[in-house]
C-alpha cells in the first residue's frame, strides 16, 4: 500500500521534468535520459523519485529521440509534451502547458538520476513551511565547474548566473543551481512569459526566474541540497560514476539487511534484486533484474545471475552464467555452469563444471558433474548423468525436440539421446551409447560398436625387433645382477 506522504495531504504537487536535450557530450548515438544507470534508464529515477514522494501528476519534455524516449516511458505513467527545437531550460518548461496546472510545480532535470524521494520530500516541505513563492534548491561543491552560480546580496537569493555568463569572480562561488526548483503555478505561469534570451547563448534560461521573482517582490528563496542532487549525467564517465553510486547504494542497502558481502565495491546488483539475511556475495558478481537469492546461499565471484530464483543454502560457484532459471534449496551449480532460460534445478540437485541446459527440468537430487548439454529435456529424481551427455534436441528439420528420463537413472558418460527418446525409471544406459529409441523401465540400453580385439595387429619392423632384443637381453641381465646380490 502507498503511504501518504505529507504532500498528498497537504498541497498538490505536479513535476516537469526536463528531458529534451541532446546530450551531445555523451557522443552516443541514445537519447541522453535513456543511457542505463546501473540497468535502469536515467530519467526512470527522477519519475519514481518524483512518485515516491506523492506528486500527483509527472509531465516529460522531450525533444531529441522523441519517439524512442516516449516508447520507453508510456508504462511509467507520466504525460509527454514536446518540445519542438531546444531554445532553453524557461522554454522546454512552456512546452509543458503550465498554465493548465493547479497548487505546485516541481522541476527538475531528466539527467539527476542519484535523486531520491526522501530529497524530494524534504524540498517540497522546506517550500511549504516557509511559504516560498519560488525556491531554487542549490549545493555547495568543491569544484563547481559548468553549473549556474548563486549570487546572494547580504545572504539573500539575489540571481542565477550561467557559467557561461559569469565573471572571474562570479566563477569562484561555490554554491551552485542543481537545476531543481520549486515554484507556485500561477507564479511559474506567469513569470515564464517575461524571460527573454539575452545571453551568451542565446536560450531562454528559466534561472532567470529568479531575478524576475525578486524584482517583483515575491519571496524567493535558496533551499540547500546534497551534492548528490546537483550530480548531473552529460556524458560517459559521469554516466560510469552514477553507475557505480547507485550499486554502492544497494550493496548497503543489503549488508544493512544482513547479507554478506565480501568486497561490496566490485558487485553490480540492481535496485530490483532481492538476496536474503545470512546470504554470502562473492566479489565481480552481477545480479540483475528479478533475481532472487535465498537465505545462506553463496555467489562467488565473478557469477551473472539474470531474473533467476536461487532458493535457500544453494552455491553458485564461480563464473556461472543463469538467466531466468530456478534453482531450488542445496542444490549447486557450477564453477563454469550455464543455466538458459526455463531450467529448473531441483532440490540437492548438482550441475557441475561446462554444463549447459536450455529449457531442462532437472529433478531432485540428479547429477551432472561435468561437460554436458541437456537442452528440452526433463530428468527425474536422483539421475546421474555421466560426463560428455548430450540430449540432441535439434533435429534437420529445424524443430526441437524433448529428451524425458525416468528417475533413478544412470547415464554412462559421452552418452547422445536422439530426441525424441523417453527413458524409463531406474535405465541404465551404457557409455558412449547413441539412444535413438525409448528404453523401458530398469532395462540396460548398450548403443555402441563391439570392441574386438585383434592380436599382433601391429607387425614389428626388423630394426624394432633388434632394438627390442637388446633391451631385453640388458633388463634380464639387470635382473640376473640383482639377483645375485
Ligand atoms: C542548467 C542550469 C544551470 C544548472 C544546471 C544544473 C539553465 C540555464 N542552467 O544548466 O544553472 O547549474 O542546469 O544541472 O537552466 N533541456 C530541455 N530543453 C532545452 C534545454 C535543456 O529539455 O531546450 C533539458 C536538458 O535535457 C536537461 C536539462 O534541461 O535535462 C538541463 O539542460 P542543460 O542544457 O543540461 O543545462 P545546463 O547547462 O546543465
Ligand atoms: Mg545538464
Amino acid at each position: 500500500m502507498k503511504t501518504q506522504t505529507n504532500k498528498e495531504k497537504n498541497q498538490q504537487w505536479t513535476a516537469i521534468i526536463l528531458a529534451a536535450g541532446k546530450g551531445t557530450r555523451m557522443k552516443s548515438p541514445l537519447p541522453k535520459v535513456l543511457h542505463p544507470v546501473a540497468g535502469v534508464p536515467m530519467l526512470h529515477y527522477v519519475v519514481n523519485a518524483c512518485k515516491k514522494a506523492g506528486v500527483s501528476e509527472i509531465r516529460l519534455v522531450l525533444g531529441h529521440g522523441l519517439n524512442l524516449v516516449k516508447a520507453v516511458s508510456e508504462p511509467w505513467g507520466a504525460q509527454t509534451f514536446i518540445q519542438a527545437q531546444q531554445l532553453g531550460t524557461a522554454d522546454a518548461v512552456n512546452s509543458a502547458n503550465p498554465t493548465n496546472i493547479e497548487g505546485n510545480v516541481l522541476i527538475l532535470n531528466g539527467d539527476h538520476p542519484l535523486i531520491e524521494s526522501t530529497d524530494i520530500s524534504q524540498f517540497m516541505d522546506e517550500f511549504e513551511d516557509s511559504g516560498l513563492d519560488i525556491g531554487v534548491v542549490t549545493a555547495k561543491l568543491k569544484n563547481p565547474r559548468e553549473f549556474g552560480r548563486i549570487i546572494r546580496h547580504k545572504g539573500q537569493l539575489a540571481a542565477i548566473v550561467e557559467a557561461k555568463d559569469a565573471s572571474s569572480e562570479t566563477l569562484k562561488i561555490n554554491e551552485v543551481n542543481t537545476g531543481i526548483y520549486l515554484v507556485k503555478a500561477d507564479v511559474l505561469a506567469d513569470c515564464l512569459p517575461k524571460i527573454s534570451n539575452h545571453n551568451s547563448k542565446k536560450e531562454f534560461y528559466l534561472t532567470d526566474m529568479i531575478s524576475i521573482g525578486i524584482s517583483e517582490q515575491l519571496k524567493v528563496g535558496a533551499i540547500l541540497g546534497n551534492k548528490k542532487v546537483a550530480a548531473g549525467v552529460n556524458n560517459q564517465a559521469e554516466l560510469a560514476r552514477a553507475t557505480r553510486l547507485i550499486f554502492q547504494r544497494k550493496a548497503l542497502e543489503l549488508m544493512e539487511d544482513g547479507v554478506l558481502m565480501i568486497q561490496p565495491l566490485s558487485t553490480c546488483i540492481e535496485a530490483t534484486v532481492e538476496v536474503a539475511a545470512g546470504a554470502v556475495i562473492y566479489p565481480n558478481v552481477f545480479l540483475r533484474g528479478k533475481t532472487k537469492i535465498g537465505s545462506f546461499s553463496v555467489v562467488e565471484p565473478g557469477c551473472y545471475i539474470v531474473d533467476s530464483q536461487i532458493g535457500e543454502s544453494a552455491q553458485i560457484k564461480a563464473y556461472s552464467h543463469l538467466e531466468k532459471s530456478v534453482v531450488d534449496h542445496r542444490a549447486s551449480v557450477g564453477p563454469f555452469a550455464r543455466l538458459r532460460p526455463e531450467t529448473h534445478i531441483g532440490e540437492e540437485a548438482h550441475v557441475g563444471n561446462f554444463v549447459e541446459m536450455k529449457k531442462t527440468k532437472f529433478g531432485k537430487k540428479s547429477k551432472a558433474g561435468h561437460l554436458s548439454y541437456l537442452g528440452d529435456a526433463e530428468v527425474g529424481e536422483d539421475v546421474n548423468i555421466g560426463c560428455g551427455t548430450i540430449t540432441c534436441n535439434y533435429a534437420v528439420d529445424k524443430k526441437k525436440y524433448k529428451t524425458k528420463i525416468g528417475n533413478h537413472v544412470f547415464v554412462g558418460s559421452d552418452t547422445q539421446f536422439i530426441a525424441p527418446v523417453s527413458i524409463g525409471d531406474h535405465a541404465v544406459i551404457g557409455s558412449g551409447s547413441t539412444i535413438t529409441k525409448d528404453v523401458p523401465e530398469s532395462a540396460l540400453a548398450v548403443a555402441r560398436g563391439r570392441q574386438f580385439i585383434k592380436e599382433n595387429y601391429v607387425k614389428p619392423i626388423a630394426s624394432d625387433m633388434a632394438q627390442h632384443k637388446h633391451s631385453s637381453e640388458n633388463e634380464l641381465s639387470g635382473i640376473q645382477k640383482k639377483d645375485e646380490v
